[in-house]
């Protein structure tokens, strides 16, 4: 591959030289007789080495190497200098240049320093990649939080990380259960091999079967060709059984199969696949209820619960809530542009003393919503969400005093309002789901929902 090599020189003798040797050496050379003619190259992306001399008219390269290093750390810089100068070589070195060369040299010699510093010249982009992928890869992704639950979390997620265990993961929606799984992945020396993820209750019963064990051509009408199952597609890494209490009982058996025998067939074939996955499984409801109802195998479910974890609801951990506020803040405001600095206390009371029925989902909601409307650098109470910022204490009628409302009907209509949005956060907006944990039917909620003029958050995550 061609390298661009930028030497800068006032001699013209040298420049001729130096070209000379590198040009033969099969490299791009650009040429500048002053420090100061050397500084608009180093914008130049492809720039991948420069040589220079010590003793020039003006800057001088001792200045050259400080501010190439300021401005383009990723290209080295090696030092061409006579031996009077050596001690000055010496100090550049200390300064960052990557080397030296003292002059008269052989042309092998050049060749060789330039080489060198394009090797670490790769090494210097590479890493530059890896931390790029790294601080991405913690952005979106890793489990924040300080208060003593959060640590306790932590600590099982680490304990159970190095073996193949099932895990079960239970918890209120929202409160962190796929990152939890996916952070049982990642400190798994399974690492490197594939995390694939399957909803249970995203994917109707009749085609979950070939999602998970996938089908071969001409199992049923459309299937035109033999497509892998997410089971496979897990192959070596983890697969995340996620609201695997909406799994139908008959693929319940077929997956107990799997985790038993390692062992499954795909759909519409006899031929039998043996597989290495680990299972994580999740569920927002209580697995030993469904099972004591008759609609979860006890089987099944013994062989996912070998290690259980409960990730507590953020009502039950106050204390995380200002560092996470923040994290989500400067994820946020990075993806906005904006130059939002933080929660002023006003703000930060309110949220700690909302009670969060929608968990670290609605935090992370509302932190999104605050930097819509926040002007200023600082959030301020006026900038959160009204359901927020005008609800007190914890959702429900505690704390809500009757002298302050006037009348029976507006304190009733307030307690409605409550439960409604508190359904409704807990469900996610699914009207549905909350009708049916407020007992009601859904044309009822309906008319509730507009009678109160309650406004519909979905999260998508
Ligand atoms: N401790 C945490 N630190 C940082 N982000 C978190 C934490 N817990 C949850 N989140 C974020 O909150 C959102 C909801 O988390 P997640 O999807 O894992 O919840 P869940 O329990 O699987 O919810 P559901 O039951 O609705 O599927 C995600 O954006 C996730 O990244
Ligand atoms: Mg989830």
């Amino acid at each position: 591959m061609k390298r661009t090599v930028l030497v800068v020189d006032d001699e013209t003798n040298m420049q001729r030289v130096m070209r000379m040797i590198l040009e033969g050496a099969g490299h791009e050379v650009m040429v500048a007789d002053s420090a100061e003619a050397a500084l608009p190259s180093l914008q130049n992306p492809n720039l991948d080495v420069i040589l220079t001399d010590l003793k020039m008219p003006g800057m001088g390269g001792e200045e050259l190497v400080r501010r190439s290093r300021r401005e383009r750390p990723d290209v080295p810089v090696i030092i061409v200098t006579a031996h009077g100068t050596i001690a000055s070589a010496v100090t550049s070195v200390r300064d960052g240049a990557a080397d030296y060369l003292t002059k008269p040299f052989e042309p092998e010699q050049l060749e060789i320093a330039v080489l060198n510093a394009i090797k670490l010249r790769d090494i210097l982009r590479e890493n530059e990649t890896l931390r790029a992928a790294v601080s991405q890869s913690l952005s979106g992704r890793q489990l924040v939080g300080n208060g003593p639950a959060a640590r306790k979390l932590m600590e099982e997620i680490r304990r159970v990380a190095p073996y193949k265990t099932g895990v079960l993961i239970s918890g209120e929606s929202g409160t962190g259960k796929e990152l939890v799984a996916r952070t049982v992945h990642e400190l798994s020396p399974r690492r490197e091999h594939p995390w694939v993820a399957i909803n249970c209750s995203a994917i109707p019963h009749d085609l979950m079967e070939s999602e998970l064990f996938g089908y071969v051509k001409g199992a049923f009408t459309g299937a035109t060709q033999n497509r892998l199952g997410r089971l496979e597609q897990a192959q070596g890494g983890t697969l995340f059984l996620d609201e695997i209490g909406d799994l139908d009982p008959g693929l319940q058996a077929k997956l107990l199969r799997v985790i038993q025998e390692r062992e499954y067939s795909p759909v519409g074939s006899n031929q039998v696949r043996t597989v290495d996955v680990r299972f994580i499984a999740a569920s927002n409801r209580d697995l030993k209820d469904l099972v004591r109802e008759g609609k979860f195998r006890e089987d099944l479910y013994y062989r996912l619960d070998v290690y259980s974890i409960v990730v507590p609801p953020l009502r039950e951990r106050l204390e995380d809530i200002p560092l996470l506020a923040q994290t989500f803040l400067q994820q946020l405001a990075a993806d906005t542009g904006k130059d939002v600095k933080g929660f002023a206390p006003a703000a930060l009371e309110v949220l700690n003393r909302h009670a969060w029925p929608g968990n670290v989902r609605e935090l992370r909601n509302t932190v999104e919503r605050s930097l819509l409307s926040a002007h200023g650098e600082w959030i301020d109470a006026a900038d959160l969400p009204n359901a927020i910022a005008g609800a007190t204490a914890h959702a429900g009628t505690d704390g809500l005093a009757l002298e302050g409302s006037g009348d029976l009907d507006t304190w009733l209509a307030e307690v409605e309002r409550r439960a409604i949005q508190q359904a409704l956060a807990q469900t996610n907006g699914v009207q549905a789901h909350a009708a049916k944990k407020l007992g009601i039917t859904e044309r009822s909620l309906w008319h509730r929902i507009k009678k109160l003029g309650i406004q519909i958050n979905r999260v998508v995550s």
